[in-house]
């Protein structure tokens, strides 16, 4: 597999050629799909002589240019291109292909979910529809014309506005949409089903009137109301916060069972995961609906930055999806809680990218090499992408941010364009050299910050030292410039002074007078992406005092990761911590604030700590802490639960979803105990409680706690919602976490149940996703779990290679891992990258974790 071909940044070439318009039709039958496609082109190089188209795999019937069929010897088809020879300046092809969408498990290009034709055409899809110049800096305005059977598919849509309709003889008919904003290929949509729908309106700031409408399978219209409301939500927001209103009287999106990812933006027709679109109380989790709420949002912030001003090429991608991350974020922040937004992010962030960032397969927000551009839909792309952008903001305020923006905008709308375009716009409008800032976008991993202290005649010094390590090919790189928001606080954890540090230099001095030596709290709202090495910190005091909500957090996990480490080297307990802990427990604080305190550091964040891991190691003291922590504190923590229990309730308000987190977080807590008491508790939870909420948490620890009760429980489960693959792939996601003996041999069983499908994306990520994040079972010393997700790469990279390299990152993490471990897991990649026709996806993540 060593010829797979790297693709570089440097190597970037403007389009020679450019697409005007393509008008398109498709032909949809059972069985093929045949495409015609007219494009007007013209010439932008004058040197150049062939036009050359890319394609996938395509049956190609027919070539027109400028109305005269061609001659074969006028046009050369290969594998991945159309060279169409000797072309003139201005001038129209016609090509018609045939294509194969029920055959399509790469979900990529023109496919069928269930009984719906979909697209999805992001990042290279296109050129599996029609030959192409499948590139974003190509930019064209698309007409399209569907035909299919009416009874079958009687909604038939694409982007922009439906412009007619027509019928035929034979029982079809036909629709043609325009979409009148040149876009690139990769925006490009269509989708034919029998399906149903939930229609709004919305009136714009300057009262235009805007369509709404999501689709879905018939039956399920009911579960679109949040997700349409989530839509509401987030036009009115743009508009209010970026002054950015819709741009088109239509907005439709589907929701489709059969997805790689969580939805696409594609123009005025937004296709989604259905796991993103559909929810009710019975069937979905608080979680699900705050997700739902994002990704909505993510989507419908794209068709500004993304959809209006897209990228030049897919080096460029966090331009969009950084960008496009940090306001669905701040977004969330506004329409729920702040404090506690800010915390989910920052775990998120850690849990993914952090763990990407120390692997082998590292690499900048802004990657300057790629084999497979699918591979690059990563966290640092995404989440580190939206922590750059942030610093930006809390670099220059909110103000002059907002004037970036602006200006970004007003320049650059209908445009294709790179990162350097906006970080212009931002140090324009921001008064501000951006220069050193951009390490950011071309440097990896994550960078550390010691920080010393001394105080001395009413001087306290804040020494702070940059470690910034090198990139995975073991170059050095250079110091970040970033803001570092602190405070000072007296010994009543009163604020003497918070302030922004701007730090750009390797070491530096902070020098603040004091009467006495203050307390330091550092890095107060995550305000840089790094990890704080502070050996003099207070984290009980913070803990206790900090009114910064993250700081306040951060020591709590510190804390913990402490001791847990301590416990990890066979010392004993902190008792002061367990006292520190015991005082949240009396807090009077926001619920899911509170809860987020009490939740111990998962078992990555110990991970990643550790020079070498062992799992066995860090589950012991995990529990060790978790076990000490239940008994202590039993009473209160059963008070709580008492307090906070609403069975009968469904509210979505935030204080109904607080106290579900609360009270959760106290019965897991509790669950460590292993009694038949709380087993109970969990029991009557699942049989009384109305939501999914209620009943996954419950689930989950019958599921750890009590053979009997977790198997009827199951079993009612299984039974009550068999038809619903959404909850099921939740049921698939218990039991592949499960820290039971067997839980290998019933995973590998559970591939065989009838409400399994391998083809569905979700369904592999529910089941086998989960089991390869299941430490204790994937890092079993004997290397099952190892061979058994190794097999399965193997045998779903034959279906759909994005899947297949997803599942490939549960080895990431390889190189830390202790001795033993790493052998078996060793074998097993070894193995893989062995096999014939491995796609390009799966041997970059398994070449680059092996370094081979
Ligand atoms: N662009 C999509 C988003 O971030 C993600 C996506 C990428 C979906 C590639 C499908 C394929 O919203
Ligand atoms: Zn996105």
């Amino acid at each position: 597999m060593s010829q797979v071909e790297t693709i570089y940044l440097k190597d970037y070439k403007a389009p020679q050629f450019l697409i005007k318009t393509c008008d398109l039709v498709f032909e949809l039958f059972e069985d093929y799909t045949q495409v015609t496609n007219m494009m007007k082109i013209t010439k932008e190089d004058k040197s150049a002589k062939d036009l050359v188209l890319d394609c996938a795999d395509l049956e190609l019937l027919d070539i027109y240019l400028d109305d005269a069929k061609l001659p074969q010897s006028r046009y050369i088809i290969e594998k991945e291109s159309l060279k169409v020879l000797d072309v003139g300046d201005e001038f129209k092809v016609i090509l018609i292909n045939k294509i194969y969408p029920h055959l399509n498990s790469e979900l990529e290009g023109l496919y069928k979910s269930g009984n719906i034709f979909c697209t999805q055409n992001e990042p290279e899809g296109f050129r599996r529809i029609t030959p192409y110049l499948d590139r974003p800096d190509v930019m064209a305005v698309f007409k399209t014309t569907l035909v299919a059977d009416k009874e079958r598919y009687p909604i038939l849509l694409s982007n922009g506005n439906r412009e007619s309709n027509f019928k035929l003889d034979d029982g079809r008919h036909g629709i043609t949409w325009f979409d009148p904003h040149p876009k690139p290929s990769y925006l490009f949509a269509l989708v034919a089903g029998d399906l149903g729908v939930i229609e709004d309106k919305y009136i714009t700031k300057s009262k235009k009137y805007v369509r709404l409408y999501i689709y879905t399978d018939k039956g399920n219209e009911s579960k679109c109301k949040h997700a349409m409301k989530s839509l509401k939500d987030a036009m009115k927001w743009d508009e209010d916060v970026y002054g950015r209103e819709y741009d088109l009287s239509l907005y439709n999106i589907v929701a489709v069972d059969s997805f790689n990812m969580g939805a696409m933006e594609n123009k005025g027709l937004n296709i989604f995961n259905s796991a993103y679109v559909l929810a009710d109380e019975d069937s979905a989790t608080d979680a699900n609906y705050m997700g739902i709420q994002s990704v909505i949002a993510h989507e419908y912030f794209h068709n500004w930055t993304g959809n209006r001003i897209t990228c030049r090429d897919w080096f460029q991608l966090t331009l969009k999806e950084g960008l496009t991350v940090f306001r669905d974020q701040c977004f969330s922040a506004d329409m729920n809680s702040k404090e506690v937004q800010r915390i989910e992010d920052v775990k998120a962030l850690r849990e993914r990218q952090f763990v990407e960032d120390a692997s082998p397969t590292a690499h900048p927000i802004q990657p300057d090499s790629y084999m497979a551009i699918n591979n690059f839909y990563t966290a640092t792309v995404y989440e580190k992408g939206a922590e750059v952008i942030r610093m930006i903001h809390t670099l220059i305020g909110e103000k002059k941010y907002r004037a970036g923006m602006d200006l970004y905008f007003e320049t650059f709308d209908g445009q294709a364009v790179r990162t350097n375009d906006f970080l212009w716009a931002m140090s324009k409008a921001g008064g501000v050299d951006l220069e050193l800032f951009k390490r950011w976008y071309h440097q990896s991993r994550t960078p550390k910050l010691k920080v010393d202290e001394s105080f001395e005649d009413g001087e306290f010094r804040v020494t702070l030292t940059q470690i910034v390590p090198n990139a995975v090919d073991v170059t050095t790189q250079s110091a970040y410039y970033y803001p570092l928001k602190i405070a000072l606080l007296d010994k009543s954890g009163e604020e003497i002074l918070e302030k922004v540090l701007i730090i750009s230099k390797e070491s530096e001095e902070f020098i603040f007078k004091a009467k006495s030596k203050p307390i330091l709290s550092i890095n107060r709202d995550f305000s840089a992406p790094i990890i704080i090495e502070h050996k003099e910190s207070n984290y009980a005091f913070l803990m206790k005092h900090d009114k910064n909500s993250f700081v306040k957090y951060e020591s709590a996990q510190s804390f913990a990761l402490e001791t847990i480490e301590a416990l990890m080297r066979g010392e004993g307990l902190d008792k002061e911590y367990v006292v520190a802990y015991g005082h949240i427990l009396e807090d009077e604080l926001d619920l899911s604030y509170k809860a987020l305190l009490l939740e111990l550091p998962s078992v990555s964040s110990i991970m990643q700590r550790a020079e070498v891991i062992d799992f066995e190691i860090i589950y012991e003291a995990k529990e060790k802490l978790q076990k000490h922590l239940a008994s202590t504190y039993k009473d209160k923590l059963l008070e709580i639960y008492r307090q906070n229990h609403k069975p009968e309730s469904k509210e979505l308000d935030a204080k109904s979803i607080g106290q579900r987190s609360l009270k959760n977080r106290s019965l897991k807590l509790l669950s460590s105990l292993q009694s038949d008491e709380i087993a109970t508790l969990a029991n009557e939870q699942y049989n009384n409680s109305l939501t999914m909420t209620d009943r996954i948490i419950a689930l989950d620890i019958l599921e750890d706690i009590s053979d009997a009760l977790s198997a009827s429980a199951l079993d009612n489960f299984y039974n009550r919602y068999k038809k619903d693959a959404l909850v099921m792939q939740k049921y698939f996601s218990i039991l592949a976490s499960s820290h039971r003996v067997g839980t290998l041999d019933r995973v590998m069983a559970l591939q065989n149940d009838d409400a399994y499908n391998e083809l569905i994306p979700n369904f592999v990520r529910s089941l086998i996703g989960v089991f390869a994040r299941n430490y204790k079972y994937f890092h079993a010393k004997d290397g099952l779990g190892y061979k058994f997700i190794a097999d399965k790469i193997i045998d779903i990279d034959k279906i759909n290679p994005q899947m297949a390299s997803g599942l490939a990152g549960a080895f990431k993490i390889y190189e830390k891992l202790n001795e033993k471990n790493k052998n078996v897991m060793k074998i097993e990649l070894q193995r893989v990258l062995k096999e014939h026709s491995l796609s390009k996806n799966v041997y970059e993540i398994i070449s680059k974790i092996l370094k081979v």
